[in-house]
């Protein structure tokens, strides 16, 4: 904060004040005068400070950035924002999901990861989390799920045992739970963890090809997490701790970045892949699709206003530019609707226009009016489509280039399965195959713990048969350590020895 400032305080008019720090009163001891409108402005714009958090994602922190170009993807996809050569300014939003906006930040969760590029036709928002799935695939569930992750009404309180009901009653949960649940469910750092854009999105390039795309952006500091142990205790020490990191690493000149990879799938491979290439719950294997390098994006510049800048940022999956387009992901089409939606409410129908959402291209739409308008519709511009008088039209080569076949009947059905759409196989393979011992170890730690901070039967007989289905050893070693410390706080002598691991009775001892 800059010392000895010699402006003179103003109302918000620009008039200036008469006093920072005394009312207008009748003699010292008042009554306070109505015409101290001055007072009253101030007063009265306080109780105005807040907008709704957001209704997920509510505590979060961002910087702004460049996202550069390095590799020539152009044959894949005409967007200007990944032609060779091109660097476009962005914006990132990292969060929590169910917490609230004072809630800390080292909380297990799943990390949103929120970009906006300001590219020269417009703005392009992808957003995504650190996790490269998600727990349901149907929009129609997002609601559902989310009030069991967050406070119960009759309590204020969360509540485990609604959360564990929930996923062990969605078993396409399982592999985004086993996520969750192991390190990568608390990262050390923002800096310090992967971006997905989870869903499969399209690419058309200038001839009209289209691709299916997956975005991966890889930490180039490299994955750091929290045990479960240093993220409670930092919770206690600073809430803010991730928020905070950003901040000092970008002041300090240790600018956080990420490299941009994509996997490309060719159009008709989705329509005979193993698996359903669309379904959000799962990952494409690298062995299919390896990654290609796209770009490095690398974040600079703090917000000077976090409430104008992150707290009134508003990304939509429906942002979108020519060339980068939609999938057939049930998931991601009930998106496009619920973000513009949300931001209407939240922010206001207008938010399009505050400087951070706003493109750096010219905007040449019909929509007026409405609350907090403050950029003047063109004088000269006709007010409707079609007109006689050189109104914008629209660009008829755009209208359907992001598009697939669907036929068939109106239904509410799950997707058609395909040989390898089970619920548990990817999910198991992440514990088996990629965490090694150690993070095993830590994983049956992490669930037991959460499974003994509330989860009662029945749900907790659905839990043990969930991670038996994930990995039957994995799934008796959890059952084992709950039931052995639940016998253990019974005070009851004999505790369920089944498999026998040395580390399985020291997680049983940590939690004496
Ligand atoms: P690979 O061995 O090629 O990839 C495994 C990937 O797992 C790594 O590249 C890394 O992804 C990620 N990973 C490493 N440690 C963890 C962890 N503790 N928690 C979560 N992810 C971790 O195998 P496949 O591509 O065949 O995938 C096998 C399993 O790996 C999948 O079922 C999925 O659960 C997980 N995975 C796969 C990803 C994919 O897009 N194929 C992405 C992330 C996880 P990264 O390089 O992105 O850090
Ligand atoms: C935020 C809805 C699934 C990532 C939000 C918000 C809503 C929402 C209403 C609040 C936005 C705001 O107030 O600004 C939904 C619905 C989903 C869904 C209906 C499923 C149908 C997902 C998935 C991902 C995701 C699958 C990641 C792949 C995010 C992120 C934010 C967010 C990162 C925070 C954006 C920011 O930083 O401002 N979501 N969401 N969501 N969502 Fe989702």
């Amino acid at each position: 904060m800059s010392e000895g400032t010699t402006h003179v305080t103003t109302n918000d008019f620009g008039a200036p004040a008469g006093s920072d720090q005394h009312s207008l009163t009748i003699g010292p001891g008042g009554p306070i005068l109505l015409q101290d409108h001055y007072l009253i402005e101030k007063l009265a714009h306080f109780n105005r400070e807040r907008v709704p958090e957001r209704v997920v994602h509510a505590k979060g922190g961002g910087a702004f950035g460049t996202f550069t170009v390095t590799n020539d993807v152009s044959k894949y996809t005409k967007a200007s924002l990944f032609q060779p050569g091109s660097e476009v300014e962005m914006l990132a939003r990292f969060s929590t999901v169910a917490g609230e906006l004072g809630s800390p930040d080292t909380w297990r969760d799943p990390r949103g990861f929120a970009l906006k590029f300001y590219t020269d036709e417009g703005n392009y928002d992808l957003v995504g989390n650190n996790t490269p799935v998600f727990f349901i695939r149907d929009a129609i569930q997002f609601p559902d799920f989310i009030h069991s992750q967050k406070r119960r009404s009759n309590t204020g309180l969360r509540d485990n045992n609604m959360q564990w009901d929930f996923w062990t009653n969605v078993p396409a949960s399982a592999h985004q739970v086993t996520w969750v649940m192991g390190d990568r469910g608390i990262p050390r750092t923002w800096r310090h963890q992967n971006g997905y854009g989870s869903h499969t999105y399209q690419w058309i390039n200038a001839a009209g090809e289209r691709f299916w795309i997956k975005y991966h952006f890889i930490s180039d500091q490299g994955i750091e997490y929290f045990t479960q142990t240093d993220a409670d205790e930092m919770a206690g020490i600073d809430g803010d701790y991730h928020r905070r990191d950003l901040q000092e690493a970008i002041d300090r000149g240790d600018t956080p970045s990420w490299t941009l990879k994509v996997q490309i799938m060719p159009y008709e491979d989705a329509k005979t892949y193993h698996l359903n290439p669309f379904d959000v719950t799962k990952v494409w294997p690298h062995s299919d699709y390896p990654l290609i390098e796209v770009g490095t994006m690398e974040l600079s510049r703090n917000p000077v206003d976090y409430f104008a800048q992150i707290e009134q940022a508003a990304f939509a999956p429906s942002n979108l530019v020519p060339g980068i387009g939609l999938s057939p992901d049930k998931m991601l089409l009930g998106r496009v609707f619920a973000y513009a939606d949300t931001h209407r409410h939240r922010i206001g129908p207008n938010y399009a226009q505050l400087p951070v959402n706003a493109p750096k291209t010219e905007v040449n739409s019909y929509s007026r009016d409405g609350a907090m308008t403050y950029k003047n519709y063109p004088k000269d511009r006709a007010e409707y489509a079609p007109n006689s008088y050189g109104g914008p039209h629209a660009d008829q080569s755009l209208s359907t280039e992001n598009n697939w076949e669907s036929d068939g009947d109106m239904v509410r059905q799950a997707y058609t399965l395909r040989p390898d759409d089970d619920d548990f196989s990817q999910a198991g393979a992440l514990v088996r195959d990629v965490m090694d011992d150690a993070a095993r170890d830590r994983f049956v730690g992490n669930v037991s713990g959460a499974l003994l901070g509330g989860v009662t039967e029945p749900v907790l007989l659905k839990a043990f048969e969930y991670w038996k289905n994930v990995d039957a050893e994995i799934g008796s070693r959890i059952e084992n350590v709950v039931r052995s410390a639940q016998a253990e706080n019974q005070g009851s002598a004999t505790a369920n020895s089944s498999p026998g691991r040395d580390t399985d009775d020291e997680l049983l001892a940590a939690r004496r």
